[in-house]
């Protein structure tokens, strides 16, 4: 029904309003019209078809044991870890779930509460949903980022389990992802798709370099953190308006490049929109070290010098 209204639109409304009423309209212009309906309806039921088919799709992943972290810095460091890698991004702050898109035709996105969802999961089962946008009942999750968790290290990942699970329970707002007709054109064109199709997995996983590899580090990091958003050749991607990754060779010093990732405060001081939340949520996570890597791996990358990283300042913590 409300598919069928979209079909509608209120231009080609307005225009029948203006047109109709005093001359009676040609005949074949009602059998095209009906014909053209008849038509929307079939490449509806089509549409409605061939996503629910997409959607139940389920995926053979073998569940791998994950050995549980033993070292207690790292364990202790689940809590930034899951800041860092975006969980809390998604799934907020408590990680009691999050409503983060909701439209009638395109659909609803919501980030379950984990708080209730976690006790019905084993470990394994978390590794392949994480690493694999496979759900516990095989089929796939949409929305998930897998294909960067995919890369997501074995112990850091152990980490992270442990720390989630620590968190106690809490109430949060219906999850998952609804599909409106819209959505489930976009799902059949395959212009948004399944989780677990997204993972390439015949490549395999990037190691997580040395930090005293500064420039090794800083790259792992822009293509887990920042192709997201600034494209998988960091130069840029129209769709979300983030511009190219060279400015920061161009136009920031290494503080002002760690104030940018704590804050989302650019280098003239705006406050950016989209940006300042990726900060907020998941930037300021990272170790002074990491910050510097990506410095240093951006400006080799774009021309300019490396720079001379600095820790960082009583300054730039106490704005925070
Ligand atoms: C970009 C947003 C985003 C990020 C980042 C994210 N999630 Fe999710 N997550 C979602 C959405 C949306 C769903 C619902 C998926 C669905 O139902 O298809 C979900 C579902 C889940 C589920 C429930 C699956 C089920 O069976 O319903 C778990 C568990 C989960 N996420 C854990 C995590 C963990 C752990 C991390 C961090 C490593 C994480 N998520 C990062 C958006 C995100
Ligand atoms: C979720 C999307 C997203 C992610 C992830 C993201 N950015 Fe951005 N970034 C943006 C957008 C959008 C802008 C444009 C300003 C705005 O509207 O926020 C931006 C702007 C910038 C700018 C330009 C500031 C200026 O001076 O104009 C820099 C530099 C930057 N981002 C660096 C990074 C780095 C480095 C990473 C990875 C560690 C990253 N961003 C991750 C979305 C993102």
């Amino acid at each position: 029904m409300l598919a069928s209204r979209t079909l509608a639109s209120p231009r080609t409304a307005a225009y029948s309003d203006k047109e109709g009423g005093h001359e009676a309209r040609p005949e074949w212009l009602g059998i095209g019209l009906g014909g053209l309906l008849a038509l929307a309806v079939l490449a509806l039921v089509f549409v409605y078809i061939a996503s629910s088919r997409i959607i139940a799709r389920t995926y053979d992943v073998p569940l791998v044991a994950l050995e549980p972290p033993t070292d207690s810095v790292l364990l202790a460091d689940g809590q930034r870890l899951t800041g860092r890698w975006g969980c809390a991004g998604c799934h907020g702050d408590r990680l009691a779930g999050e409503l983060m898109f909701e439209q009638l035709f395109l659909g609803r996105i919501a980030a379950p509460n984990l708080t209730r969802i976690l006790p019905l999961y084993s470990d394994a089962e978390l590794e392949r949903l994480v690493r694999h946008g496979v759900k516990r009942d095989g089929k796939s999750a949409f929305v998930m980022p897998a294909k960067f968790f995919y890369h997501l290290p074995d112990d850091q990942l152990g980490s992270i389990i442990a720390f989630i699970r620590t968190i106690p329970a809490a109430e949060g707002p219906e999850g998952g992802v609804k599909f409106g007709p819209l959505g489930r054109l976009l799902l059949v064109l395959g212009e948004f798709r399944p989780a677990a199709e997204e993972v390439d997995r015949s490549v395999p996983r990037v190691p997580y370099p040395e930090p005293t590899d500064l420039l090794g580090f800083g790259e792992y990091w822009a293509m887990r953190a920042c192709t997201f958003c600034h494209g998988e050749d960091l130069r840029g991607d129209e769709e979300v308006s983030a511009p190219s990754l060279e400015v920061v060779g161009t136009a920031y010093s290494p503080t002002q490049f760690e104030f940018l990732m704590r804050t989302g405060i650019d280098v003239g001081g705006r406050k950016l929109g989209l940006m300042s939340e990726v900060a907020r949520d998941n930037l300021r996570h990272m170790t002074p070290q990491e910050v510097a890597g990506l410095y240093a791996y951006l400006r080799s990358r774009f021309g300019g010098d490396s720079g001379t990283p600095e820790p960082a300042t009583a300054d730039s913590a106490a704005v925070q």
